[in-house]
């Protein structure tokens, strides 16, 4: 996979000596459960977070190209409900304390133009729960359109059911 840049942020491949970074951006009570994950409750369960879930797929490390901190997570993941199409699914989670500058909607631009550009992608989707305002409010910047209300379409850590809304961006709408 390739690192990406924009006027802010480098977004490169995650390593397992991100660790502790990780854990500063995970542990957090306000960030994962609007993902549908649990805060990570140490160093160790960031590392297996690393091994299992973010190196086996496109996820990339959101760094503040200023200080060199990571930031966030951005990453590109096999769209479930499209196995026939070249198509991805979009998913990003940032540093309690940088919500709110544009950070997500600047880095899901560049990941969505290098989809379809490189990838050659057909279709991005995203999901996101009914209550994540702020992810809704990004999914509109970057021009996805709205599909549908996927009722029961995941179960998160706590076990409760949740309902999705799904959005997607054709090749051909994100060309014009
Ligand atoms: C969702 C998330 C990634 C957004 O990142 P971000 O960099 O803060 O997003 P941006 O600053 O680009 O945009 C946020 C927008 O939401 C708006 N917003 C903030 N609070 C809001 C609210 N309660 N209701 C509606 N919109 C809201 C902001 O005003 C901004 O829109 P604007 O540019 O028109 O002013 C971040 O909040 C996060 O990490 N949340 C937890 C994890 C998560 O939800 N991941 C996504 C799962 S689908």
């Amino acid at each position: 996979m390739r690192t990406l840049e924009t006027k802010r942020l480098i977004m490169r491949a995650w390593s397992m000596e991100d660790a502790k970074s990780l854990y500063e951006y995970a542990k957090h009570p306000d960030v994962g459960p609007h993902a549908g994950w649990k805060p990570h409750a140490d160093i160790e369960e960031s590392k297996e977070v690393l091994r299992d879930i973010l190196l086996p797929v496109e996820a990339w490390a959101v760094i503040y190209k200023e200080t060199g901190e990571i930031i966030g997570n951005i990453a590109l993941e096999n769209d479930r409900i499209r196995p026939d199409l070249l198509s991805k699914e979009l998913g990003y989670g940032l540093k309690h304390e940088w919500w709110g500058k544009g950070i997500i909607t600047e880095a899901s631009k560049e990941v969505i133009r290098y989809g379809f550009e490189d990838l050659k992608l057909e279709v991005i989707a995203i999901h996101t729960s009914e209550v994540n305002k702020r992810s809704q409010r990004v999914i509109e910047k970057c021009g996805f359109k709205y599909e549908g209300l996927l009722r029961n379409s995941c179960r998160i850590f706590t076990g409760e059911k949740r309902n999705s809304y799904v959005f997607s961006l054709l090749a051909e709408e994100w060309e014009k």
